[in-house]
């Protein structure tokens, strides 16, 4: 018989999936069996929860929480500001031209107010901010439209107009490469200034868009530690490991091969015996998918090209890095 990973993972952190309206109906049986926790893929980002200034469209989002709210799962909010699947109509003054600052924050005020509001008795957590952090060079913010309009204040405006509309809501900084040495110390700059500056956030999120061999199990366990020395929760939000690696641009296996598999199980085996090392600290895994007949692995980075990242196999079956992470539980 087959264990629920919610159960399993009952003494160590909620065990979370990214759903859409799709997956929410062809993924429903395990989604229920062993998942306690949703976060929508798409659904509550900026373009699709809010295309123009005048209209939201909440109709997939609301899709989510009600199932979530059927099968007693939490969710989680993402994401309130990106550099992604954002609209372009949030960065223009009318007539033309770039928004100044003060436009741009009633209007982040009011889509804040508008969706975490809406979302309160649903989301106990919000990815606050995602992807500020510059990947490469000695800039710590990446270079966006929030940037250039607002400056770095935009990241602490967002986490106190969030904490506004849901004083109760978990707050939480988000990022990936978050476990490469040079990036998580920008991350921790970043968070550890917001700490100073009383701004209210509780958490940093580890996306863990991970490969069979990279991000190293060391650095890893130094991101974890690092992240927690500042006395907040983490959580792993986005979990998936690529069968291929970053440079990998192979586009041709029609199946996973076997030395693939053999890797992936061990990669799983030594990511969960880490986090439940860390226990104490991570509160929430959550995959970025439910089983391998669907991932946004497939058309990224390479277009088309099929990836096997999660623990269920295309048929919804436990894959054998299912056993080695439930066997070490
Ligand atoms: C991805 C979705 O999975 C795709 O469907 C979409 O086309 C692009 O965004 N980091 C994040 C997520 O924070 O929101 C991204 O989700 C994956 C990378």
């Amino acid at each position: 018989v087959v264990p629920k990973l919610r159960d399993v993972f009952a003494g160590y952190f909620r065990i979370g999936a990214a759903v859409n309206p799709r997956t929410l109906v062809s993924s429903a049986d395990l989604l229920a069996r062993h998942f306690n926790c949703i976060t929508a893929e798409n659904e509550m980002k900026f373009e699709r929860i809010h295309p123009h200034e005048e209209t939201y469209a909440f109709e997939d989002a609301d899709r989510l929480a009600g199932f979530a709210r059927e099968h007693g799962m939490k969710m989680r909010g993402h994401t309130l500001v990106w550099h992604n699947q954002t609209p372009d109509w949030l960065f223009e003054k009318p007539g033309g031209g770039l928004a100044d600052k003060a436009l741009l924050y009633a209007r982040l005020k009011a889509h804040i107010d508008t969706v975490v509001g809406r979302y309160k008795s649903d989301v106990f957590c919000w990815d606050v901010v995602n992807e500020a952090v510059a990947d490469e060079g000695s800039e710590l913010l990446r270079e966006s439209k929030w940037l250039r309009i607002a400056g770095e204040e935009f990241i602490a405006k967002a986490f106190e107009f969030a904490h506004e509309a849901d004083p109760d809501a978990l707050l939480f900084y988000n990022d990936y490469n978050e476990s490469h040495p040079a990036k998580r110390e920008k991350i921790v700059t970043l968070v550890r200034s917001l700490k100073a500056r009383g701004v209210p956030i509780h958490g940093v999120g580890l996306q863990a868009h991970w490969q069979l061999r990279s991000p190293p199990a060391d650095d890893i366990r130094a991101a974890i530690e690092r992240y927690a020395s500042l006395g907040l929760k983490l959580h792993i939000t986005e979990l998936d490991v690529s069968v291929f690696e970053w440079d990998d641009r192979r586009a041709d296996l029609k199946s996973p091969t076997a030395e693939m598999m053999e890797l992936q199980e061990r990669r799983y085996e030594q990511i969960f015996r880490i986090f439940r090392e860390y226990r104490d600290v991570i509160e929430c895994v959550t995959f970025w998918g439910v089983a391998d007949d669907y991932t946004w692995l497939d058309h990224f980075p390479v277009r088309g090209r099929k990836n096997w990242p999660f623990l269920f196999d295309e048929r919804h079956q436990p894959k054998p890095s299912f056993w080695k992470v439930v066997n070490g539980a």
